[in-house]
């Protein structure tokens, strides 16, 4: 009850439901043959061998699982989930993995070695962009946040291109922006303010948010919508000019743990990119951002489907499983 009165805003004027009711069969439809059956009987253990790669390589270096989520979502966004992230570069053609926003996506390694492994167990079998889907979920999962029942059976582009990382939202849009680089996905309100939710893990450089520090606008020098004492803060994080190579600041108070601070601190006026905050200046986005606030129960059960629709974005049936995650067969 509580999920569907979330959902479903106070306002939709009937012309939107007719729509809404033409449009859910299609999307049905486009799911295809994603199951989370899918590998029970070519590869029973997949899964296992994934949470095991995942787990073991979060001991080693705890930004692991940010990154594995990252990793996921700028997956999804480009060309479909079809782990066209994970090519490497060949002459000729520079891969979407160098391209400019690379800097934050550093766990390739994990995902070979899962796909080394996998590969030792069932051959030729689990796809790089299933694996990716994964990942992501475990990461989750392993820092505290929700679990869920993963849909297999994408197959992995040949196709990766650095020129097509401008489509990635940046962290400087705005709500407007932000809802139609989701609703090109076939992703809605609530999955754009729940998936915001990923930033609950992570961490920035300071040059993607010091565009809000100084000289923010003819009017305001620094972005309004922030906490000047959070200002303040980021200021000495960020220091000019002798700054070092890492820093920056922590998405959220509790950075390595999955839960709902993230929308705390949007209510603060503590967001650190002005994608974050600008949700809960919006009208639009607000009421969910403090929806999730309020109940963490709540954010998890949304993020959850929420991770299941953006793993369906663009999902291929047809194509190869790459033998090497870096490497078209
Ligand atoms: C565990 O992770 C470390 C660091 O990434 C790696 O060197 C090692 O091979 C991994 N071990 C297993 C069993 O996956
Ligand atoms: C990131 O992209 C830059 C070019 O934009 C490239 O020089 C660099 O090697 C890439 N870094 C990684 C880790 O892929
Ligand atoms: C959002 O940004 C776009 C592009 O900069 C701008 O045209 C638009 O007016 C902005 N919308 C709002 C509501 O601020
Ligand atoms: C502030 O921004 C304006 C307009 O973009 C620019 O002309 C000016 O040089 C900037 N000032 C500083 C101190 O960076």
């Amino acid at each position: 009850m509580r999920i569907m009165a979330l959902l479903v805003p106070k306002v939709l004027p009937p012309r939107v439901i007719l729509v809404l009711q033409l449009l859910l069969p299609m999307a049905a439809l486009s799911k295809a043959s994603l199951d989370v059956h899918y590998y029970d009987q070519a590869c029973s253990r997949a899964e296992e061998i994934i949470l095991e790669t995942v787990e073991n390589a979060t001991r080693y270096d705890p930004k692991v699982s940010a990154r594995l989520l990252r990793m996921f979502f700028h997956d999804c966004f480009i060309r479909g989930c079809d782990a066209s992230l994970l090519l490497d570069s060949t002459p000729g053609n520079k891969a979407e993995k160098d391209g400019p926003p690379n800097i934050s996506v550093r766990a390739f390694y994990v995902i070979d070695e899962a796909k080394a492994k996998l590969e030792a167990a069932c051959a030729g079998t689990i796809s790089c962009a299933d694996i990716v889907a994964i990942a992501a979920r475990d990461a989750v999962t392993t820092t505290g946040g929700p679990y869920w029942e993963v849909l297999k059976g994408r197959k992995d582009g040949r196709v990766s291109r650095a020129s097509e990382t401008v489509n990635l939202p940046a962290p400087t849009f705005n709500v407007t922006q932000l809802i139609q680089s989701f609703a090109e996905r076939g992703l809605g309100l609530k999955d754009l303010v729940a998936l915001s939710g990923a930033h609950t893990l992570g961490f920035s450089h300071c040059s993607s948010f010091e565009v809000r520090l100084s000289n923010f606008s003819s009017t305001h020098d620094t972005d309004p919508s922030m906490n000047p004492l959070f200002v303040e803060e980021l200021r000495k994080k960020c220091p000019k000019p002798n700054r070092g190579r890492n820093a920056g600041q922590f998405l959220d108070g509790t950075s390595s743990a999955f839960d709902n601070d993230y929308y705390k601190k949007l209510i603060a006026g503590k967001g650190v990119f002005g994608s974050d905050q600008a949700l809960f200046s919006d009208y639009r986005t607000r009421w969910l951002v403090e929806s999730f606030a309020k109940d963490q129960g709540l954010f998890f059960r949304e993020f959850a489907a929420s991770m299941v629709k953006l793993g369906n974005v663009g999902a291929k049936e047809i194509g190869e499983v790459r033998k090497k995650c870096g490497i078209v067969n």
